[in-house]
C-alpha cells in the first residue's frame, strides 16, 4: 500500500501566544476530519508542544518539536532533551533544520542530534538543502555531504523512521513564484533517493519519504507534490495561518 502524503507545518516563532496555539489546535482539530489520505504534522515552539499535543491528541494531527539538543541529559543549559520532548507529547523533531544551522549547528552537531532523537524514540525530520544554487553543481556535492556526514555511521536498522526534509534554503520564508519548480524538484528527488540507497539498501530507500519545503504555500502545493514527486510538504509561514494551512492539506489530499 502506498504511504500517505505526510504534510508537516513548523510553526518556528510566528505563533507566540499560548492562547493562539490552544485556539489554532483546536479549530484544525474540528477542521481535519474530513480529510483523506495524508497525515498532518505540527511543530510548535517547546513550551507550547504540551497543550498543543494535549488538544491534538484525540485527533489525526501529531505534533513534534523544531530541534533537539544533541545531548542526553545533564548540565547544558538551555537545552531541550529528546527524552523531555517525548514525555511532553512528541512524535517527531526537525533535524539540522537551515535556520538552525545557520545559528550554528554543525554537521557534527546534526549527527549528535539525530541518534539523541532515535535513542528517544521519536521521528527524526532530518533536513538538508543548498544555500544558493550553484551552476557547476556543487550543491549535490553539499547535499551528499549533509547526508553521509549525519547518517552514514549510525546503525542502518534504526534509520526505519527517518524523513528526510529537502528544502532549499533560498526558496525559505519566500513566496511561491519563488519555489523550486516541480521538474527540478524531481531531480533532486532522484539524487536524495541515490544517495539514500548507497548508504542504506535500495528498498529501504525507497521507504524513507523525501519532503519538499521552502515557499510552498496553497498554490503550489499539489504541484510540488504530483509532478515534483515528493512525498510530502514541510510548510513555514503558511502552516502558521489556520486558513492557509488548511487549504494545503485540502489540495494535497489524496
Ligand atoms: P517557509 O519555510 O514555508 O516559510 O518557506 C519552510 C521551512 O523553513 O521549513
Amino acid at each position: 500500500m502506498a504511504r500517505k502524503r505526510l504534510i508537516v507545518g513548523n510553526w518556528k516563532m510566528y505563533v507566540e501566544s499560548p492562547e493562539e496555539a490552544h485556539a489554532f489546535a483546536l479549530a484544525l482539530r474540528r477542521r481535519v476530519r474530513g480529510f483523506k489520505g495524508l497525515e498532518v504534522w505540527l511543530a510548535p515552539p517547546h513550551p507550547l508542544l504540551p497543550d498543543v499535543s494535549h488538544v491534538l491528541e484525540s485527533s489525526p494531527v501529531r505534533v513534534g518539536a523544531q530541534t533537539v539538543s544533541a545531548h542526553s541529559d545533564g548540565a547544558h543549559t538551555g537545552e531541550v532533551s529528546a527524552k523531555t520532548l517525548k514525555k511532553v507529547g512528541a512524535l517527531f523533531t526537525l533535524i539540522g533544520h537551515s535556520e538552525r544551522r545557520i545559528a550554528g549547528d554543525t554537521n557534527e552537531l546534526v549527527r549528535a542530534q539525530l541518534e539523541r532523537a532515535l535513542e528517544a524514540g521519536l521521528v527524526p525530520i532530518f533536513c538538508i538543502g543548498e544555500r544558493e544554487r550553484e551552476t557547476d553543481g556543487e550543491h549535490f556535492e553539499l547535499l551528499e555531504a549533509q547526508l553521509t556526514s549525519a547518517l552514514s555511521t549510525i546503525p542502518k536498522n534504526t534509520l526505519k523512521k527517518l524523513v528526510v526534509a529537502y528544502e532549499p534554503v533560498w526558496a525559505i520564508g519566500k513566496h511561491a513564484a519563488d519555489a523550486m519548480q516541480p521538474s527540478e524538484l524531481q531531480e533532486m528527488v532522484i539524487f536524495i533517493r541515490k544517495i539514500l540507497a548507497d548508504m542504506l539498501d535500495r528498498a529501504a530507500a525507497l521507504r524513507v519519504p523525501i519532503l519538499y519545503g521552502g515557499a510552498v504555500e496553497p498554490q503550489n502545493a499539489a504541484s510540488l507534490i504530483t509532478e515534483g514527486g515528493v512525498g510530502g510538504l514541510l510548510v513555514g509561514h503558511s502552516s502558521a495561518e489556520l486558513d492557509q494551512f488548511l487549504e494545503i492539506i485540502k489540495a494535497t489530499q489524496n
